[in-house]
């Protein structure tokens, strides 16, 4: 049976990439999408999350709008990262279907609930949708069965502070009630997202495959390599979203510790920086799994012949991109 599936996101390069992994991974079955704001605004990025999907053939699949600012903090997008529409140099055409009426967090606490045990979260965006249902509804922390958060940076330098992570760093007290709601969370962090770098080479690779769904990869991932190379000098561009995908199916890709890890929302230099207490000095129980380690290249190479897969699945069936 598929593990079902709601992926809570901010679309985004990697977060494009990673609702793509999904629709190739059989393992999984994608049940919604809920739009945070994050790398682009809320509203665009609903309109790159049904673009993608009709991309790639998965129109069936319902997009709810979200939460449109942090909780407290004012609004942080990251345009210089992912560019100015939130997905690099691509142009999608203007997705025909429509968005679901629902609000995103009805829908998680609707989906949840109905289901109890059930239902796994992946979070790759700022983690307001997934913070207001838990205030929302008490109910909906017991009944999630896991919430895959990438986010974070545990042992690793930030990507937006020095100190702290992208999501954590945007809405961290978002963050600060998600780690604290006893939810069974796997933390997807950048100390090894940051090892799962895209290269130009794997992008003439899937150049290979048919479909619309190689040109997307390569004109959004341009972008994203040109902001790796002038920010911090990497050869191609780290694809985080993908990797807290795969963990769900393959975790033997990272390895992990169970820790108490919390984060900073006191706003000083370190505000949404997340911390690990690796030596019980806080006497606090784990309240997630961390993944610490990983094998870059297995997982890598699981995304391209995913990748590759969906191409050639959707080709046979008909569909051109
Ligand atoms: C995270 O922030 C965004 O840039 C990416 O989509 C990812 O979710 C990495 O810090
Ligand atoms: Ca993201």
């Amino acid at each position: 049976m598929p593990q079902r599936l709601i992926i809570d996101t901010d679309p985004g390069i990697d977060d494009a990439l990673a609702i793509l992994l999904t629709l190739a991974s059989s393992e999984l079955q994608l049940e919604g999408l809920s739009i945070v704001h994050g790398n682009c605004s809320m509203q665009q990025g609903a309109r790159n999350a049904r673009a993608v999907l009709e991309l790639a053939g998965a129109s069936h699949i319902p997009v709810f709008n979200g939460c449109e600012f942090p909780l407290v903090q004012p609004s942080l997008l990251a345009p210089e990262t992912h560019g100015n529409t939130g997905l690099g140099y691509a142009e999608l055409p203007d997705p025909v279907m429509p968005v679901d009426p629902r609000h995103a967090v009805d829908f998680l606490i609707e989906t949840v609930l109905a289901s109890p045990g059930e239902i796994t979260i992946a979070a790759i965006g700022p983690l307001t949708n997934v913070a207001l249902a838990i205030r929302k509804e008490p109910r909906f922390a017991p009944a999630v069965k896991d919430l895959f958060i990438m986010g974070g940076a545990v042992r690793y330098d930030g990507n937006t502070t020095p100190l702290a992570e992208f999501n954590t760093y945007v809405d961290p007290h978002a963050a600060h009630i998600v780690f604290h709601s006893g939810i069974p969370i796997m933390l997807v962090p950048l100390d090894v997202t940051y090892q799962c770098i895209l290269t130009p080479e794997d992008v003439t690779r899937l150049q290979a495959s048919p479909t619309g769904i190689p040109k997307f990869i390569a004109d959004s991932t341009r972008f994203y390599m040109e902001f790796h190379d002038e920010y911090q000098q990497i050869a191609g561009c780290v694809i985080n979203d993908p990797l807290a995908l795969a963990l769900i199916y393959r975790p033997e890709i990272c390895d992990y510790e169970e820790i108490f890890v919390d984060v900073e929302i006191s706003g000083g230099v370190a505000m949404g920086k997340t911390f690990g207490d690796f030596y019980k000095m806080t006497k606090r129980s784990p309240n997630m799994r961390v993944a610490l380690q990983v094998r870059p290249r297995d997982f890598m190479e699981l995304f391209l012949e995913r990748i590759e897969s969906l191409c050639q699945a959707q080709a046979t069936a008909g569909g051109s991109g």
